[in-house]
């Protein structure tokens, strides 16, 4: 019974780092330093008019910020993607991104129900969209490939039955 417990709590791990970048990221999860700005958003549960807002506020605070545009459109895609992946198949959670002089820190965490297999879900074309979700036009599974190309760094923690974290880094200077 414990061991059964204990397997359905143990949470599975994703990790894509671009190649070359291995040492400066783990230097940073490392370090934890204090952000320069932070910007915290919560996103609802399957309110497609709210969820979007993060990501497009970011944007623009990151474009007053002087962020290269090929830089911006990269962090642009990769947080609207994940923000709308929090609406579309968790309870709700939220989004904060973390600036730094040189990169962003953004994490998604949500509140369940999790994912029960994070290497399926990365597979170009998986989706569990349902319905109404496919209505507002998602569920093509093509958000979580999106948010791989588009980043520097890619972690995900998650379990079935347990909350989903999505941590991303992207670089300012290239
Ligand atoms: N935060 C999350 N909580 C639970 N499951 C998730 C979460 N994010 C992604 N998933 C699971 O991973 C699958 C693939 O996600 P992905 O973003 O690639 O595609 P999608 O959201 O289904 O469609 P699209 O992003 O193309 O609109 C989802 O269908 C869902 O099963
Ligand atoms: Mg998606």
């Amino acid at each position: 019974m414990q061991d059964f417990v204990a397997a359905k709590f143990e949470m599975a791990e994703y990790w894509h780092i671009n190649s070359g970048l291995e040492e400066r990221v783990k230097e940073f999860l490392a370090k934890k330093i204090e952000p320069d700005v932070v910007l915290q958003i919560d996103i609802p549960e399957k309110d497609f008019n709210i969820a979007g807002r993060g990501s497009s506020e970011l944007k623009n605070l990151l474009k007053r910020l002087g962020v290269d545009s090929d830089i911006l459109r990269r962090i642009a895609v990769a947080s609207y993607e994940a923000e709308i992946n929090v609406a579309a198949h968790s309870i709700g959670g939220k989004m904060i991104s973390n600036v730094y002089d040189d990169l962003i820190y953004m994490q998604f965490i949500d509140n369940g129900p999790g994912i029960s297999d994070i290497e399926q879900a990365m597979i170009p074309g998986y989706s569990t969209a349902d319905d109404l979700v496919r209505e507002f036009g998602f569920g093509a599974g093509l958000g979580l490939p999106n948010i791989k190309k588009n980043s520097d760094a890619l972690h995900i923690e998650s379990a079935l039955g347990s909350p989903t974290l999505v941590e991303i880094i992207i670089f300012f200077l290239k």
